[in-house]
């Protein structure tokens, strides 16, 4: 007997089973979170033109139409839904990829503030929002390099880089009282980052953090000393090439690849 439900499946595997394919032995291979919208969408666009393999995961994969869009275009961009606060589904990725190595973890995906917000005295703190801010920033990147580890360790590059913030730094840091819950998340980031530095130095895996700039990824909003997406992630490219083992368990900046103080 025919059985729709059971076309409908095939349908649905075979639509699958191209973008699994889609990465080839021979070329390097990012993941990359948050990749669906703002300096994770671009770096997915300037990693797919350098013709690397490239992870791009997105909460809604389904609602990511410039990166299908560029996964359309470019035959070795794989989609993935991925939330970074949900550990089992990182596990389950993990366990998709096990056997792909991985030169470059990067951790793009975080909570960023918005700008009516940013600006709150203490009375205004939103104390879900700290937590969640820690959740996504701080312990997602933590997540994704201790699931990811092993496919690191097997690429070439070995590198596993963590989007911070100068925000996070006490040294560079608005001397102001904003952003409470970003500025203590990337704090903690940082943090975390440098102390799995101390372990990946063993492995030959370097971990690095870095300051994008200030970027315009807010739609229909301009800071006027921002730069574009397409600015600050070719000048972080040139700083994760020239990213050596010397590097691991700093936190680099976008234009120069100068050390940021803590
Ligand atoms: N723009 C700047 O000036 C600036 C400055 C310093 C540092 N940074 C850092 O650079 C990185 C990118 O910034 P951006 O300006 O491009 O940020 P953005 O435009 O706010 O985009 C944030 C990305 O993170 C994703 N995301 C949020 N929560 C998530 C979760 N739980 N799981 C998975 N993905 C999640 C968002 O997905 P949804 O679309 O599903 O929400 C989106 O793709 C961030 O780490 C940010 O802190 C940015």
């Amino acid at each position: 007997m025919f059985h729709w439900r059971q076309l409908a499946m095939s349908l649905l595997l075979a639509l699958a089973l191209p973008a699994q394919a889609a990465l080839e032995a021979g070329h390097p291979t990012v993941l990359i979170t948050g990749a669906n919208r703002g300096i994770g969408l671009e770096f997915v666009r300037q990693f797919a033109e350098r013709g690397w393999n490239v992870i791009a995961t997105a909460r809604k994969p389904e609602r990511a139409d410039e990166l299908n869009a560029l996964a359309a275009s470019h035959p070795r961009v794989v989609v993935e839904p991925l939330d970074v606060t949900d550990h089992p589904a990182i596990e389950a990725l993990g366990r998709k990829y096990a056997d792909q190595p991985i030169d470059i973890l990067l951790s793009n995906a975080a909570i960023t503030p918005r700008y009516k917000s940013a600006f709150k005295r203490v009375k205004g703190v939103d104390f879900d929002m700290a937590r969640r801010s820690y959740e996504v920033n701080a312990l997602g990147p933590l997540k994704m390099a201790q699931v990811f580890m092993p496919q690191v360790e097997a690429s070439q590059q070995k590198k596993i880089i963590a989007m911070s913030s100068k925000a996070g730094s006490f040294a560079l840091g608005p001397k102001m009282p904003m952003m409470y819950s970003y500025r203590a998340s990337k704090a903690a980031l940082n943090m975390l980052m440098y102390t799995l530095s101390f372990e990946t130095a063993k492995k030959g895996v370097t971990v690095t953090l870095l300051s994008p700039g200030t970027v315009n990824t807010t739609p229909g909003f301009k800071m006027p000393q921002g730069i574009s997406p397409e600015e600050s992630v070719r000048k972080m490219l040139k700083v994760i090439d020239s990213i050596t083992p010397a590097n691991n368990g700093q936190f680099l900046n976008y234009e120069n690849g100068e050390v940021i103080p803590w």
